[in-house]
């Protein structure tokens, strides 16, 4: 291991995007399929990993739900979650913030109840077995309906309690964040927190459209704010934490090469940046590839790393203390590294 990797390797760090659904590897895919008496279209492990060739989001997107027909009870969704954690802790992740998409289970005849018990007891044997913290999201499918998204609101509302935020995903293109500004402001009444997917394929208008519409309180990926230098300025102003996803942006080809990933450009223009993993099983790598990745192909040094892992803190949903205590951690660490 380099001397960058092994810094790496043990820098304390929150990831804050992460697609609990995209981290079911296709080994706990078979071992699902089989325990649930669900057909998949693979043979093999080998043969999974063959088909996860993308050239846009929603080709990824296609396979990424059918993945998900094998997540059928309450013990699934919670040896996913566990399978998750285990991984996330091997890399020095101590809280995590991660998203869940309902409405790919409900749609399917998957109870609201049965996905969320799950995650939760997942959630709650993390922190028993590892320390790791962690707070739920709840995803909109922004390519469903407004309604849609409404229903799946009252069905958590018996939950809110143990849910932290709503966010929005899926297809960007054509599915403007205005199209969920109603939902957005029932969320905020109802005391959640606003994330929401945007500047990943769509253009900088949606990124403004997430801040003045939706109120957002973070912004996932946020890639395409730097074709519009205004953006720029109000992101860094505000200090919004953008969830930057370097793995992730190759496979969709959101950039055509690590070597020109703008995550360096982003911490020069003064933003508040993270990196993460978006849906590991599917971009070939958990939050530490995603460092090295990006460190080795933009010449990242220790305190743009250092930088990175503090802004995970900062913009987590964590109370003020716990980010005080984190960020104190992560200074002896880098002094003592
Ligand atoms: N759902 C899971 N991963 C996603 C991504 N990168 N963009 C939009 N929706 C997603
Ligand atoms: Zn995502």
């Amino acid at each position: 291991m380099t001397d960058l990797a092994a810094f790496i390797a043990g820098l304390p760090k929150a990831e804050l995007h992460m697609h609990i659904e995209g981290s079911l590897e296709p080994e706990l895919m078979f071992a699902l399929a089989r325990r649930n008496g669900v057909d998949i279209p693979f043979n093999s492990v080998e043969e999974v990993r063959a088909a996860y060739s993308f050239s846009n989001l929603q080709d990824f997107l296609d396979i990424y739900y059918q993945g998900a027909n094998v997540l059928q009870t309450e013990e699934d969704f919670r040896d996913l979650a566990m399978a998750y954690f285990d991984r996330a802790a091997a890399d020095s992740v101590v809280h995590a913030e991660i998203f869940f998409d309902p409405q790919t289970h409900t749609d399917r005849g998957i109870p609201f109840d049965t996905a969320i018990k799950g995650l939760l007891a997942g959630m709650d044997e993390a922190r028993a077995r590892h320390g790791i913290t962690s707070r739920l999201i709840l995803c909109f499918l922004r390519h469903l309906s407004e309604e849609a998204a409404f229903e799946t609101l009252t069905q958590a509302e018996p939950w809110l309690d143990r849910i932290e935020a709503v966010g929005l995903d899926s297809s960007e293109l054509g599915h403007p964040p205005s199209k969920f500004e109603r939902v957005f402001a029932r969320a905020a009444e109802l005391g959640l927190k606003r994330v929401a997917h945007a500047g990943e394929e769509g253009p900088a208008d949606y990124v403004w459209e997430a801040l003045d519409l939706l109120h957002i309180d973070r912004l996932d990926h946020g890639n395409r704010s730097l074709d519009d230098s205004a953006l720029v300025r109000r992101l860094a102003d505000e200090q919004m934490t953008l969830t930057v996803c370097p793995l992730s942006n190759l496979k969709l080809c959101v950039v055509p090469s690590m070597d020109v990933h703008p995550v360096d450009r982003m911490l020069r223009e003064g933003l508040r940046v993270t990196l993460n993993s978006d849906d590991p099983a599917y971009f070939g790598g958990y939050v530490n590839d995603n460092f090295r990745a990006a460190a080795e192909a933009r010449g990242l040094g220790r305190d743009d790393l250092v930088t990175l892992a503090r802004n995970s803190f900062l913009g987590s949903f964590l109370p003020k203390d716990e980010v005080d205590a984190h960020l104190a951690n992560l200074e002896a660490y880098a002094a003592a590294n």
